[in-house]
């Protein structure tokens, strides 16, 4: 799709990757950026709209829907999580991994997609990750989450077909944001995902895979499970 003159909406664009996805498209020419933030006061690019948006209350997404009816292109990036493995995970906060980046990723395409279809088609982008592919032990719910919101993103991309609406699902490993701060490894910058995100939307891509591990993980899905999670006493 193109960029140049569209308007767009960005959740959780106050910080980390969200912030970036704003402040690119806004270079690469769209005409409106609305950065859908918690806490709208957060948002310090001054080339952007700041506008009110919990994704985990359904009035939030829908005023804010009733609101916003000149969006071409819905980029669904909030997200949350925290370490921890699957035995030790506090319920309350696996409902609430579930509630941000499932459940608000469906409320936002529930309530958008109408607007994308009024307006042409456009696109509706979904922020995933190299663990919607493969489960790590230590992010074991927020794996989960993202695995059920790659999932939801192959399933809306067949319903949306007949609107014209891309649908685009973006996976990446760990890039040097908030979300990661207590976390060991190699890091990429958030403006190597959103580089990425704008050349895939400029070539109609629906998949965008950001780096190395994503492109590696995803082309080995086939292999023999001993190879996806190998035993570390075996080796
Ligand atoms: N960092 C990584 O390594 C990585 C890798 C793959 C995928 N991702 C995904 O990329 C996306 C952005 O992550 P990030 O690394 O930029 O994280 P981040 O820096 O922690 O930012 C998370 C963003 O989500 C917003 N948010 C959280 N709960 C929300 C809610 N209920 N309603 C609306 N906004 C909400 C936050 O707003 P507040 O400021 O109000 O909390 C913030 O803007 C997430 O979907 C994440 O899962 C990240």
């Amino acid at each position: 799709m193109q960029l140049e003159g569209i308007t767009a909406l960005v959740t959780g664009a106050n910080r980390g990757i969200g912030a970036a996805f704003a402040r690119a498209l806004v270079e690469a020419g769209a005409a409106k950026v609305y950065a859908g933030a918690r806490d709208p006061e957060t948002v310090t690019d001054p080339g952007v709209v700041a506008v009110k948006l919990d994704v985990t209350d359904d009035a939030s997404v829908r005023a804010l829907a009733a609101e916003l009816g000149d969006v071409q292109l819905v980029i669904n990036n909030a997200g949350v999580g925290a370490p921890s493995l699957p035995l030790d995970i506090d319920i309350e906060q696996a409902r609430w991994e579930f509630d941000v980046n499932y459940y608000g990723t469906l409320r936002v395409a529930q309530a958008f997609a109408p607007i994308l279809a009024k307006n042409g088609g456009g696109a509706l982008v979904n922020m995933l990750s190299v663990v919607s592919f493969i489960a790590m032990p230590h992010l074991a719910n927020y794996s989960a989450t993202k695995s059920a919101a790659w999932s939801l993103t192959n399933g809306l991309r067949q319903q949306l077909r007949e609107q014209d609406t891309l649908v685009v699902g973006v996976h990446v490993g760990y890039v040097d944001t908030d979300l990661t701060a207590g976390l060991e490894g190699d890091k990429i910058q958030v403006s190597q995902v959103s580089d990425a995100l704008v050349a895939g939307l400029l070539a109609g891509d629906e998949e965008v895979l950001v780096d190395e591990i994503s492109r590696n993980v995803k082309s080995g899905l086939s292999a023999p499970l001993s190879v996806l999670y190998p035993d570390p006493a075996a080796a």
